[in-house]
């Protein structure tokens, strides 16, 4: 433990100093040229050891700015604690050479030791941060996460021994024929497992795809085959749960769960659409907010996956989405269902990293206080809010 303390007195400064680097973000065309001609592990190398520290340092400063009651929880702490041991451990590097074979192999292995130590941030973080007004500080923390370990992907699968004998063709963890609708089909069928599980039965699924440029050939995209799975995989949790939950005892059966995969000049769209009697218009907003759920809260016991439950599948989903510029949007009819729509740009040159900043302008939204409405706000809701929950 001392030890680690008097890490923590020299790692400040270099905090301080990686901090007042800006993240340089890379896009999805720029990652696949680096690893498509000879990547060079070298170049990769110099690039990470310093970047890496900085998007760390980046958003351990914002951490820091959390209210006391939230930095004292255990969980926080530990999290924090996580990202000093990392960020730590690649100081170690600000000065060994790359023709040093030895460092890059140590580098490597450093950057799996990294991902396995932050694997469980998630959860972890769920069992402290728990105020609204962490939704502004968990949008920018988690997208630095999923920016830190696009980043030790790429390097590891492209240098380590760990390349991927399912799929030659992808770039790391790109795949550059990326054909959307067979990852729509995996992701459905992935939850309609868990979908019939829970409720004995399941909607089915119906894809129409329109493709703008190329009408009679399948869509694909440049894009990371898991994020998209991660997303289409909670929209679909969430339609089958929706849909079952109304029509369970319904003689006519499950309406479909749709899918439409559609491409255009600039986007890249897929939208899935549910019968499952929708969302108040009032409540959409809420949905993205991390902890809502109307679900019972799930058991924690490892080996069981939940079908709902956390309140995480939306925010989390609509971070990958804009995580290379995209965006995820929901559409909803009351009493009718729900059109949810993930967005992605049509081109890798423009799918550029979205990160956060920690700037003047970051800073300001940690220490102003709320202002008053300037709008007129009813005093009164309607109070239909039985079956809802706040996990807190
Ligand atoms: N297609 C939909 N139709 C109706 N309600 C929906 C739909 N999608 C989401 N919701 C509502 O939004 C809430 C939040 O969704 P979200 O996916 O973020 O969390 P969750 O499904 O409750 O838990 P988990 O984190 O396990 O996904 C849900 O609990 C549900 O009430
Ligand atoms: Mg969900």
């Amino acid at each position: 433990m001392r030890i680690f303390a008097s890490l923590l007195k020299n790692a400040n400064p270099k905090i301080e100093y990686y901090s007042r680097f800006s993240p340089s973000p890379l896009s999805i065309k720029q990652f696949l040229d680096f690893g498509e001609d000879n990547a060079c592990e070298k170049t990769s190398y110099m690039f990470l050891r310093k970047e890496l520290p900085v998007r760390l340092a980046n958003t351990m400063r914002e951490v820091n700015l959390l209210p006391e009651n939230l930095l004292s929880q255990p969980s926080v702490k530990l999290v924090q604690k996580w990202y000093m041991q990392s960020f730590v451990d690649l100081l170690d590097y600000e000065n060994r050479k790359p023709e040093d074979t030895v460092a890059l192999n140590d580098f490597l292995e450093l950057l799996i030791e990294i991902r396995n130590r932050h694997n469980d941030v998630v959860p972890t973080m769920a069992q402290g941060v728990i105020d609204s007004n962490t939704q502004y500080f968990l949008d920018r923390f988690y997208t630095n996460r999923i920016s830190f370990r696009m980043l030790i992907n790429q390097h590891t699968l492209l240098f380590g021994n760990d390349t991927n004998p399912a799929h030659p063709k992808h770039i790391g963890s790109i795949d550059p024929t990326c054909n959307v609708a067979e990852v729509v089909r995996d992701a459905y069928d992935t939850a309609k497992m868990l979908c019939e599980k829970y409720y004995m039965a399941a909607p089915e699924l119906k894809i129409e795809e329109f493709n703008m440029k190329n009408p009679k050939k399948p869509i694909q995209a440049v894009y990371v085959p898991s994020h998209l799975f991660h997303m289409l995989f909670e929209l679909f949790k969430n339609s089958m749960r929706a849909t079952v939950e109304l029509h369970e005892n319904s003689s006519e059966g499950l309406p479909p769960v749709k899918a439409k995969v559609t491409l255009g000049k600039e986007d890249l769209s897929v939208k899935i659409s549910d019968r499952g009697g929708g969302v108040p218009l009032r409540k959409i907003d809420r949905l993205f907010n991390y902890m809502y759920s109307t679900a019972p809260t799930p058991s924690l016991e490892p080996g069981t996956v939940p079908l709902a439950g956390f309140g995480y599948g939306l925010p989390i989903s609509r971070l990958y989405a804009r995580y290379f510029q995209g965006d995820l949007k929901l559409y909803s009819m009351e009493g009718v269902g729900t059109d949810a729509v993930i967005y992605l740009k049509a081109l890798s040159s423009e799918s550029f990293e979205r990160l956060p900043v920690f700037n003047k302008s970051a800073l300001r939204h940690y220490k102003t206080s709320p202002e008053a409405d300037d709008w007129s706000n009813p005093s009164k809701e309607p109070r239909d809010d039985t079956f809802d929950s706040t996990h807190n």
